[in-house]
């Protein structure tokens, strides 16, 4: 009888940042579990979940890697982007300075990664649309200006969440 071959596997690690609360641990927890937390704790080091995605009936994996948006927090930063094919940078659409720090995200994982890395630049907590303090329009600015495809998601509402991961996901495929 002939031995069964397993068909060797894609594994794509991928890196979300951004700062502390735009809620990236959410994301993740949404995306890979369907969980949201109200009340989850900042993170602390570095966090990751793999998860199976279906890209043109072939299976591939990625490693989402989630790390603390607080410096006192984080772990080797090199090491956390190393290997990394695609970025989510997040930013609360609640919250203006977390969308301002977004340039300096950006040159962190240029720093640190290929220019090549598929990024996507999202803005989180668009449930929160009477506490908006960024536009969509400025949100598209930006992604379009740094070459970063953009998207609004909210963890709690589960809003174009999958979506945000796997248009990454399929882009490095
Ligand atoms: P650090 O680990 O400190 O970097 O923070 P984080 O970016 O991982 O944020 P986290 O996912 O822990 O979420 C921070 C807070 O925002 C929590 O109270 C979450 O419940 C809340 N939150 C996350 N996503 C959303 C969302 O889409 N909408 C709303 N309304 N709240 C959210
Ligand atoms: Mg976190």
């Amino acid at each position: 009888e002939e031995e069964e071959v397993v068909e060797e596997e894609y594994l794509f690690k991928v890196v979300i940042i951004g700062d502390s609360a735009v809620g990236k641990s959410n994301l993740l927890s949404r995306y890979a579990r369907n969980e949201f937390n109200l009340h989850s704790k900042a993170t602390i080091g570095v966090e990751f979940q793999t998860q199976s995605v279906d890209v043109d009936g072939k299976e591939v994996k990625a490693q989402i890697w989630d790390t603390a948006g607080q410096e006192r927090f984080r772990a080797v930063t090199s090491a956390y982007y190393r290997g990394a094919l695609g970025a989510l940078l997040v930013y609360d659409i609640s919250r203006c300075s977390t969308f301002d720090s977004i340039a300096r995200w950006l040159d962190e994982l240029n720093t640190h990664s290929d220019t090549t890395v598929a990024r996507m630049l999202v803005g989180n907590k668009c449930d929160l649309e009477t506490l908006r303090e960024v536009s969509v329009e400025e949100g598209k600015a930006l992604a379009e200006a740094e070459g970063l495809f953009f998207i609004e998601t909210s963890a709690l509402d589960s809003t174009n969440v999958k979506a945000a991961f796997e248009i990454v996901i399929k882009e490095i495929y």
